[in-house]
């Protein structure tokens, strides 16, 4: 046992003794900086995650088991929202557990042993206060609290959650979280936005970063690979705001996005000859579409002896091959010095001897330093960009090369795009949730001032069913030979494309 309690202080300060009615729940309300930042035990790390990892790994069989159990658990947690009198319990005993608590020391300590720690002190706290409970609410408090002071709090059930695309905080007392595509409204609340906004400091500190007043808006990434946005007050009108992508453990892949109907399996084939056959591709699409997804897949079938550099703005990519420099860019500090943008990036990568470069997310003038890059040598080049359609691409394409200040004539803008870009593969989330890829289509060439393209495959949506699902099918536009013919034979893979085609023509003939 350690911590600062004292045979005096066990009848731990704030509390009312043993017998004595609770004081009233806004007495109670936990202080601004109710959590203190903790030193994070396991080195700083992803608060709960890297301590789990440095706990005796349990076989898979069990893993799923335990994890399964922990969605289940927290599935349930998550809808259902605990009653204000459960509130009022646990800011009580988290308050009188702060006050006997040494938190130091307890930053020192394993996960394991820091629980048991907070056990012990919450079950006399429990034990003094009188406090009625049943045991499974009284290991339900146990959870949250250690939540509270070891790990991101309220956060951690829907972190362990592997079902979860997005967690989307928007103040304390609402939270929404993205499950198979639909968005829904969970019970998971924080104490207040004092609470979440601790919770967001504790996040971004992991890079050596903060947010307040003076600095509101944070983009960081947790050691899990997660993508995190923080915005605070006074930007954020209704408290901290924070976003979270959840880094997918098994990544998926082609055949998973078959198995989704995302893609036919002819389509997907496709998809395999120009990610290896290294046409310059764009991936298209709208927000949370699916386009690093796409793009993780695609660079699944990128040769193992190319090289291959990723720049990104939080590195999302996850590519398997042994020779690959990933590269991160860096937002400007307080001073609004030292900031290294994806255009830095992109043009330092020409000189890293890349084979392919692949950008993350073409936002800006480094557009033209991607084009250029696809259009000397560096074939088979990748990005993806906001849009909605393959065409609103290539405009968008167009508008970021303008912007960006260079002078350059449009029709020189066009050529210089339909000269390096070879195939856009746009993704789209659909009003059902559902994520499908709804064209893949060519760059041919121009004809005046206009970029012509053609489609290989386009999902065409049918109708809607009874449960507002949407039915839709893909469809080959049936040609036989596309722009990248030369190329597929170049690589050998002519044979396989025909093969595809022609199982694409007929499988429209069977729908
Ligand atoms: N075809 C698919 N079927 C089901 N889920 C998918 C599919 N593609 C992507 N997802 C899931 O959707 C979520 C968003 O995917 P992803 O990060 O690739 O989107 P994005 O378009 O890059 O988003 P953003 O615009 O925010 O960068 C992820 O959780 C991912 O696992
Ligand atoms: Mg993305």
């Amino acid at each position: 046992m350690f911590g600062k309690r004292t045979d005096e202080n066990r009848t731990t300060p704030g509390l009312p003794p043993a017998g004595q009615p609770a004081a009233p729940p806004a007495a109670l309300s936990a202080p601004a900086a109710a959590i203190p930042d903790l030193p994070m035990p396991g080195g700083g790390g992803f608060g709960a995650q890297s301590q789990r990892a440095a706990a005796p790994a349990p076989s898979p069989a069990q893993a799923a088991s335990i994890a399964q159990q922990q969605a289940k658990k927290s599935e349930s947690g998550a809808a259902q929202r605990k009653s204000e009198n459960y509130y009022d319990i646990k800011s009580t005993i988290f308050n009188a557990l702060i006050d006997a608590i040494d938190l130091t020391q307890l930053g020192q300590l394993d996960r394991d042993a820091a629980r048991d720690e907070i056990r012990d002190i919450v079950n006399e706290i429990i034990t003094l206060k009188d406090v009625v409970m049943s045991i499974a609410e009284q290991e339900d408090l146990l959870e949250d609290i250690c939540n509270d002071v070891l790990g991101y709090g309220p956060l951690e059930p829907l972190l362990a959650r592997d079902d979860i695309a997005d967690i989307m905080v928007n103040g304390a007392n609402t939270t929404f979280i993205e499950v198979g595509g639909k968005m829904q409204k969970t019970g998971v609340r924080f104490r207040d936005n004092a609470q979440l906004l601790n919770i967001c400091q504790r996040i971004v500190s992991q890079i050596g970063r903060r947010v307040d007043e003076a600095s509101p808006i944070c983009d960081a990434r947790l050691m899990d690979g997660s993508r995190v946005n923080v915005i605070v007050p006074p930007l954020a009108i209704d408290g901290p705001t924070l976003t979270i992508r959840k880094f997918k453990k098994d990544r998926l892949k082609l055949p998973d996005l078959v198995k989704f109907g995302s893609i036919t399996p002819e389509g997907a084939t496709i998809l395999e000859i120009i990610g290896r056959v290294r046409c310059n591709v764009l991936i298209s699409g709208g927000t949370g579409s699916g386009k690093t997804t796409l793009l993780n897949c695609l660079t699944g079938y990128i040769d193992h002896d190319e090289r291959v550099i990723t720049c990104e703005d939080a590195a999302e990519l996850q590519l398997q091959q042994p020779h690959v420099v990933r590269l991160e860019t860096r937002p400007p500090n307080l001073e609004g010095e030292g900031e290294i943008n994806m255009r830095d990036l992109v043009k330092n990568c020409l000189r890293m001897r890349p084979e392919r470069i692949i950008v993350g997310e073409v936002r800006g003038p480094e557009a033209f330093d991607l084009l250029q890059a696809m259009n000397t040598g560096h074939d088979g080049s990748m990005g993806t960009l906001h849009a909605n359609s393959p065409r609103e691409g290539i405009s968008r394409l167009e508008s970021m090369i303008t912007m960006g200040g260079f002078s350059l004539p449009s029709k020189t803008i066009k050529e210089m795009i339909c000269g390096s870009i070879d195939v856009i593969v746009q993704a789209s989330r659909l009003r059902d949730g559902s994520r499908r890829i709804t064209h893949i289509t060519e760059v041919v060439g121009m004809e005046g001032d206009v970029i012509i393209t053609q489609d290989l495959f386009v999902y065409e949506i049918v109708g809607e069913d009874a449960n507002g699902k949407i039915i839709g099918r893909h469809r080959s536009t049936g040609i036989a030979r596309p722009h990248f013919w030369d190329r597929a034979r170049y690589y050998n893979e002519e044979r396989r494309l025909a093969d595809a085609l022609e199982k694409a023509e007929s499988r429209n003939e069977m729908d």
